[in-house]
């Protein structure tokens, strides 16, 4: 990990994890104790913690006070962890392993999963109330014209908008930190759209990771795209394609960013997230032997948005 982003993810880490689990919800009802064990094995569960990180740093650029960017970059999460969790049922991706050890439904069954979605995603709201702005972007984002909707659209086979599901959280991630700071309308103009494009490349590397990994290094069931006939490579649109359109995602949103926020060590860790999403792919890539004619489709709303030239064919639509 380049070191200013490091040194930031060594200083929040630990105060993530703590948060986490002070704000997981428990209920208290007599009969639940499967829901509180399920909401803990979720939060326990050691994932990479990428949108905090992002939202504490979006933040950490306004100086915001630690304990109110620490409950937003919490709850947004659980928000994540929430769609998770459903991304993982049988009705949806079919997944059996998730952060290295049995999905959620798998160890719990599938109604205590779904009602501990439920939970974290009721639990995020109730950590944004006191910022009713964000609880506003919360929804919207959620919606059906966010990761809800971008996930039907995955779901319906793909096509541009299935980048949503990831674009939209990634997104909120950014905006609900500067918004937490105070931030100027333009400011959270180039937030959001720096957090729109590397959503993006962030789910073109972890399609990668679906067509190319193993179960071993992405620690969770891999080969689903192909699986559910989900067209995200296919003939015109190949891994070389991909790569190239990720990498043109990322030099957008680096120059979006540095053109819009006043530079700090939070920018430079922001702007090095974006740029590793580039050397996971490659280091991916090289120690895979693929046929990379194969081909797909990428592209997708958070970029066309943002002014970034297609590296390849248009989407699907
Ligand atoms: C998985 O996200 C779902 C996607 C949108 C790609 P992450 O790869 O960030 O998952 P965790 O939280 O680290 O497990
Ligand atoms: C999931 O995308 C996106 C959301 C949960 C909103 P994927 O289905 O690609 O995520 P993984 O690969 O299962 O983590
Ligand atoms: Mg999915
Ligand atoms: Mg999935
Ligand atoms: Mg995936």
């Amino acid at each position: 990990m380049p070191e200013r982003l490091s040194a930031f993810a060594e200083a929040y880490g630990p105060e993530i994890e703590a948060r986490l689990r002070r704000l997981c919800p428990r209920s208290s009802l007599a009969g639940a104790e499967k829901l509180n064990e399920a909401l803990m094995y979720a939060i326990s569960s050691g994932g990479k913690r990428v949108r905090p990180l992002l939202c504490l740093l979006a933040a950490g650029v306004f100086r915001t006070p630690a304990e109110t960017a620490l409950q937003i970059a919490c709850g947004v999460e659980f928000l994540h962890l929430s769609s998770v969790i459903l991304d993982d049922l049988p009705a949806m991706d079919d997944a059996k392993t998730r952060r290295h050890r049995p999905a959620l439904h798998v160890a719990y069954g599938e109604a205590v999963a779904i009602l501990a979605a439920m939970a974290l995603y009721a639990e995020a709201f109730a950590i944004f109330a006191p910022w009713p702005p964000i609880v506003s972007k919360a929804a919207q984002a959620t919606g059906c014209n966010g990761m809800t909707g971008g996930q039907a659209a995955d779901l319906n086979g793909a096509g541009a908008s299935r980048f949503e599901k990831t674009t939209a959280l990634m997104r909120f991630a950014l905006t609900a930190g500067g918004m937490a700071g105070q931030a100027a309308p333009e400011q959270l103009d180039a937030l959001a759209c720096f957090g729109a494009l590397t959503g993006e490349a962030y789910q073109i590397c972890d399609d990668l990771l679906d067509a190319l990994g193993s179960e071993r290094l992405a620690g969770k069931t891999v080969g689903q795209d192909l699986r559910h006939g989900r067209r995200v490579f296919a003939p015109g649109f190949g891994i070389e394609e991909a790569r190239l359109r990720m990498q043109g995602l990322i030099e957008a949103a680096v120059t979006t960013l540095r053109a819009g926020l006043p530079a700090c060590g939070e920018l430079d860790a922001l702007c090095e997230f974006t740029e590793g999403i580039a050397q996971r792919a490659a280091v991916l890539v090289e120690n895979t032997h693929v046929d990379t004619g194969g081909g797909g489709r990428a592209a997708g709303a958070g970029g066309g948005e943002c002014g970034v030239v297609a590296a390849g064919p248009g989407p699907e639509r």
